[in-house]
């Protein structure tokens, strides 16, 4: 299963890289925002600096809501770094705007995906990633989880190539839980992955260890 860290902060994507264990990154308008990030030009250049940082895909995701505005700004984002996925949300013009980037050989990840049913859609539209909300979901007392295994059924029985992409991820065990559902690929906050390091039984195995080694 690939790892992805959820953030634009360039710091994490760093440290995250350091642990060597990051395949890539995924952004939002949000996480852009959290980070300061204002105006088309710092926008580009925050996107080709996490690019510097990491050696994977780097989602960037498109404003317009429109077929025409999400063809045009997916098209300057791709050219800003090869490894740039255009991240376009699940709606109507957003389905049309995957099939074209899909035809032209560019990849994208379809975000939003609350249902299996736009999911099949997605891989149908040939999208490279789709990005189920599992936290999104839980918050509303649906289980995100039910959502990574349904799509995992339905793609593996027809054979998509959509890799499952699965977001809004808040803690440890729902990475635990993408990994034993198969998801492709999980995009976390730098906590949530550092949160699988810890185990109480380790910390103490290892002060044994250091204190029976001084013997
Ligand atoms: C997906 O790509 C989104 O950036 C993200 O995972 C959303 O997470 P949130 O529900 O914690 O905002």
């Amino acid at each position: 299963m690939k790892f992805f860290i959820d953030t634009a902060n360039l710091a994490q994507i760093k440290e995250a890289q350091d642990l060597g264990v990051l395949d890539g990154v995924t952004t939002n308008p949000s996480l852009m925002a959290k980070e300061g990030i204002k105006g088309q030009d710092n926008i580009m250049k925050h996107y080709v600096d996490i690019c510097n940082i990491t050696t994977g895909d780097v989602s960037a995701e498109v404003i317009a809501t429109d077929f025409d505005g999400m063809v045009r700004e997916g098209e300057m984002l791709a050219d800003l770094h090869p490894r740039i996925v255009v991240k376009i949300p699940m709606i109507r013009e957003g389905l049309k705007a995957i099939k074209y980037f899909s035809d032209k050989g560019i990849k994208t990840n379809c975000t939003l995906v609350f249902s299996a049913g736009q999911a099949l859609l997605a891989a149908k539209a040939g999208a490279s990633y789709v990005s189920p909300f599992v936290g999104r979901l839980d918050d509303i007392s649906q289980d995100g989880m039910d959502l990574i295994d349904d799509i995992r059924t339905i793609y593996d029985n027809y054979g998509y190539e959509t890799e499952i992409l699965a977001a809004s991820i808040r803690h440890p065990l729902h990475i635990v839980q993408c990994a034993k559902l198969a998801a492709d690929v999980i995009t976390a906050p730098l906590s949530a992955i550092i949160a699988l390091l810890n185990h109480p039984l380790t910390d103490k195995g290892l002060a044994q260890f250091l204190a029976d080694a001084k013997k």
